[in-house]
């Protein structure tokens, strides 16, 4: 019987023999695959490993500076930080199209990536935090959307002269193995046990034009949504639950005035596989609660609806 633990150490032992005294390069996202994937191999060969982490301006509140207490401050991690919040912006400026901003983000991340790595110019290996399922759906070339991301992390994207080799520790696992062996690696419960979030991020949670306004206002709502969620003990039974920007404005009125303000959907879905999806019955007085939380509290935003779509024919993402 294998155990996360056992699991670890042929991970490790393994890492060792393949990397001997090389420096590696990781692409380090938040998510819980490249999460695991840096710790495992911290764990494996220590200050060998440095981590890149491009904060693109489109994370979720509070992300980027948990990425860091979690693998720079607590783990001794070496990340690289980049705040590319206006390269990402500025690339987005006047675009709406949902697969044009797809592109601009996706190839935005490799120009960063490739000159942070480029810096970095005693790395043999490129390590990644594909799992079992990318390396099935890559050989199925699917399609969807699910797939574009795939090109972030596409080492086809680097140059030649860096000659980097590939290392995925994760290759062989599911993701629940992926999620014991990130808890035994001691990741954080929250970490681990997050919802998957899409590589544009909220590029492709602001409908249209994407601006810095709207992801602010985007991030303290979906914030509040989602700490309700933990609150009320709905999100470990939600696959995947995220506010949308909408840029239209719409009237209401507070206390003596009336206000002219944007508005924000919630979806929450359930989901095996995420190829087809069931928007999430939460409780009416749950929704009251949280509605009313964002309008009170966040600024720009005067209404509030739940997304009551199914996949298909809707997509889980807006965009
Ligand atoms: P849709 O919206 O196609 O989403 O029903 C299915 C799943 O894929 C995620 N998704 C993406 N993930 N890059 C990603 O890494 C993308 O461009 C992308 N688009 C959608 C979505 O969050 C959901 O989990």
């Amino acid at each position: 019987q294998w155990t996360p633990g056992h699991i670890i150490e042929d991970a490790v032992s393994r890492i060792r023999e393949q990397v001997g005294t090389d420096q590696v390069i990781l692409g380090l996202s938040g998510g819980v695959d490249s999460s695991v994937a840096a710790a495992l191999i911290h764990r494996a060969i220590g200050d060998q490993l440095t981590c890149v982490f491009v904060d693109n301006g489109l994370l979720r509140l509070g992300e980027g500076d948990q990425v860091m207490a979690t693998f720079a401050e607590n783990m001794g991690v070496k990340v690289l930080r980049v705040d590319a919040e206006e390269r990402f912006l500025g690339a987005l400026a006047g675009v709406a199209d949902p697969e044009r901003k797809r592109k601009i983000i996706g190839n935005k991340f490799v120009d960063i990536f490739e000159e942070e790595a480029g810096r970095l110019t005693d790395a043999k290996w490129l390590a990644q935090g594909t799992i079992y399922p990318d390396v099935i759906e890559s050989a199925g070339a699917k399609t969807g959307k699910a797939h574009s991301i795939k090109s972030h992390h596409n080492v086809g994207g680097l140059p030649d002269y860096m000659k980097l080799q590939l290392l995925e520790p994760l290759r062989e696992l599911f993701k629940d193995e992926v999620r014991a062996i990130g808890e035994e690696l001691g990741l954080p419960h929250a970490m681990v046990w997050r919802h998957p979030f899409p590589g544009p991020g909220l590029g492709v949670r602001i409908l249209g034009e994407v601006k810095k306004e709207y992801a602010d206002i985007l991030r303290q709502a979906d914030a509040i949504y989602i700490e309700e969620l933990y609150r009320t003990g709905h999100y470990h039974k939600i696959s995947q639950a995220f506010a949308v920007f909408l840029p239209v404005k719409s009237v209401g009125v507070m206390g003596d005035g009336r206000t002219y303000e944007y508005v924000v959907a919630l979806r929450a879905v359930e989901t095996k596989d995420f190829m087809t999806a069931g928007w999430y019955p939460l409780p009416y007085d749950i929704l009251a609660h949280i509605s009313s939380r964002i309008i009170n509290e966040v600024k720009g935003i005067n209404r509030v609806t739940y997304d009551i779509s199914s996949k298909p024919p809707a997509t889980i993402e807006w965009e």
